[in-house]
């Protein structure tokens, strides 16, 4: 080793001995009589001390420099209590340039002076800083737990291929030429789940896999082209089995990496998320939840509540003080037109027992107090109200109620709130289409109970399907599969597939449920937004070593790019743009 110990790791009980450490110079002060270098690597920094007669040593010596410096440890001076190492330094006896550095684009420090975009240009730079190391190590932590923990259960860890066949559903795929097969394309897993669900029918009973899956989506904070799951799946379970499994692991994950216990996570139907939230994955650290109040406002001349389906209100604890200005940003925030409300009305539940409402004209005290009341709402409080067709309501409302949970500060990302979303509905409605599509994927089973409304209200059908939901992020998802032919078939029927399509699509799984397909189920958990959460974030970008930028590329090796004729000529592709 070129070193005999980290920049972490020495301590006073080192004193006097001589060691030899590398890394980057962090920083160099030169006091005249004396320079010092704090020399840094992924471990920690230690003071390096060098007398005047050493300046030849030190005075080329520049920012991100790496270099090899062997001493004896000393005691210091002036300790720096904010460093483990900052009880000694090493008085240098000799120095030895390792590589010399250009002068950094921006600085490696907790608080970097650079831009978003400089930043994942030179993102082997940016890893050098604190935040984005720890970001990474508490990633291999989970990583090294959930494997750990999986295998305790008797889970076998198996790799899928990553060049598989192009499917219609689901989001769009990455497709990759192949040379051999002039004109045809594999494409990239969105995720293993064929493959895995292959493997229970090969008797693989508890099947796990850290995986990378790639969908061709719009990106968002926490969405990436490539992201990575922890994919799971069981033969011989119920939907009970699955939820206590995977709780169990997020329990053993908390109590691990973040030293927090839970006994068990709550539960709550998808029809109540909606109802009472107006979103799938709500976030439960907060209250805020729906009152309808429809009933109570119409007929009273106010032609916006008499022409909406719906007219919901929440009811911000203590915030009747709310300023005009306050009150106009908020009507502004709903009128975004990713949120698309076309106003915002409000009651103020005064201190004094008063009520005053953007809506006074139509509504009397007593009838606004009956609002109030309906939303338990107290003197001091302020109601929002939103109105419209039911599911854009729901939207708004949710989109409101997530930003005064942020601007209230009720969100705090050291609390965390997990819950279990179930009975989602097993097919959507899609305009574009004019087809129903699988809200989960293909595979889920419908609810027994709901079979008979398979052909007469297919929207109405229940699917064995769940989400974890945490803060308010949906990092896990999965269902009870179909595992018999014929139900598979039918499925694929109701979601448009002819005979022939979903043969050519999905044969090998068709074909594979012939031959003694075991009951199964699983679930995957998005390993990227998982590291995120644990680190108080919603952003997963910091948490993947190399990611993409909002666009989708990756600016440090400039990907993607424009291959050469000859690739393409070999590939057989014509670009033609
Ligand atoms: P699903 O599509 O719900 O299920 O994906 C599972 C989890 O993966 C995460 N995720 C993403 N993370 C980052 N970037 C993305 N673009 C992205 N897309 C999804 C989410 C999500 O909950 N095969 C099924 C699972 C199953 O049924 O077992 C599946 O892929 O956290």
């Amino acid at each position: 080793m070129l070193r005999t110990h980290t920049n972490g790791e020495l301590r006073i009980n080192n004193v006097n001995q001589e060691v030899t450490l590398c890394g980057w110079v962090q920083k160099k002060r030169d006091l005249g009589a004396m320079t010092f270098v704090d020399l840094r690597d992924r471990y920690g920094i230690t003071q390096l001390v060098f007398s005047e007669s050493q300046s030849e040593l030190t005075m080329n010596l520049g920012r991100e420099f790496v270099i090899q410096a062997t001493g004896k440890v000393a005691e210091r001076q002036s300790k720096n209590t904010n460093i483990p190492t900052g009880d000694i330094e090493i008085i240098v006896t000799s120095l030895v340039v390792l590589n010399k550095s250009k002068t950094p684009p921006f600085t490696i420090e907790d608080n970097s002076d650079g831009g978003e975009e400089l930043r994942m240009q030179y993102r082997y730079l940016d890893l050098r800083r604190n935040p984005l190391r720890k970001n990474l190590e508490l990633r291999h932590r989970l990583s090294i737990e959930v494997r750990k923990y999986l295998d305790s259960l008797n889970f076998l860890e198996i790799e899928t291929p990553y060049l598989i066949k192009s499917t219609p559903e689901g989001a769009r795929d990455f497709v990759v030429p192949s040379r051999m097969n002039a004109g045809q394309f594999y494409a990239l897993p969105q995720s293993p789940q064929t493959f895995k669900q292959l493997l229970m029918v090969s008797g693989y009973d508890r099947y796990y896999q850290i995986v990378r899956c790639f969908r061709d989506e719009d990106l968002r904070a926490d969405r990436q082209p490539e992201f990575t799951q922890i994919d799971c799946e069981m033969a011989f379970v119920t939907q009970e089995d699955i939820i206590q499994t995977f709780e169990s692991l997020m329990v053993h994950l908390f109590q691990t990496t973040k030293g927090i216990d839970f006994d068990s996570f709550p539960r709550m139907c998808y029809a109540d998320a909606m109802l009472n939230y107006g979103c799938d994955k709500p976030d439960i650290r907060f209250g805020m939840t729906f009152n309808y109040i429809t009933e109570l406002v119409k007929g009273k001349g106010f032609a916006i509540f008499d022409d909406a389906e719906s007219v919901i209100a929440i009811n911000a604890d203590n915030c009747a003080s709310f300023t005009r200005k306050q009150l106009d940003e908020l009507t502004d925030f709903v009128k975004r037109p990713q949120v698309g409300a076309k106003g915002l009305i409000y009651l103020r539940c005064n201190e004094d027992g008063t009520y005053k409402s953007s809506v006074d004209k139509f509504y009397s005290e007593e009838e606004l107090k009956k609002w109030a009341k309906q939303c338990n709402a107290k003197a001091g409080d302020l109601i929002f109200v939103l109105s419209g067709d039911l599911a854009a309501a729901q939207k708004q409302m949710n989109d409101l109620r997530l930003h005064l949970g942020n601007q209230l500060g009720l969100r705090n990302p050291d609390i965390y709130a997990p819950l279990w979303v179930y009975d989602f509905p097993l097919l959507e409605w899609n305009e574009e289409s004019g087809r129903y599509h699988a809200m989960h994927h293909p595979f889920t089973s419908p609810k027994t109970e709901d079979l008979h409304l398979l052909e007469t209200e297919p929207g109405k059908v229940r699917a064995n399907a769940y989400d974890l939901v945490l803060n308010g992020t949906e990092i896990g998802g999965g269902s009870i599969r179909i595992h018999d032919r014929a139900v598979q078939s039918r499925m694929f029927d109701l979601l448009g597939f002819t005979k022939e399509e979903a043969q050519a699509q999905f044969g090998f799984l068709l074909n594979a449920f012939e031959y003694g397909a075991p009951p199964h189920g699983g679930i995957a958990l998005g390993f990227d937004r998982l590291c995120a959460l644990f680190g108080g974030q919603e952003t997963i970008r910091d948490f993947i070593a190399f990611p993409k930028n909002n666009s989708g590329r990756d600016v440090m090796i400039d990907a993607p790019a424009t291959i050469d004729k000859k690739q393409l000529d070999e590939l057989n592709i014509k670009v033609t743009l």
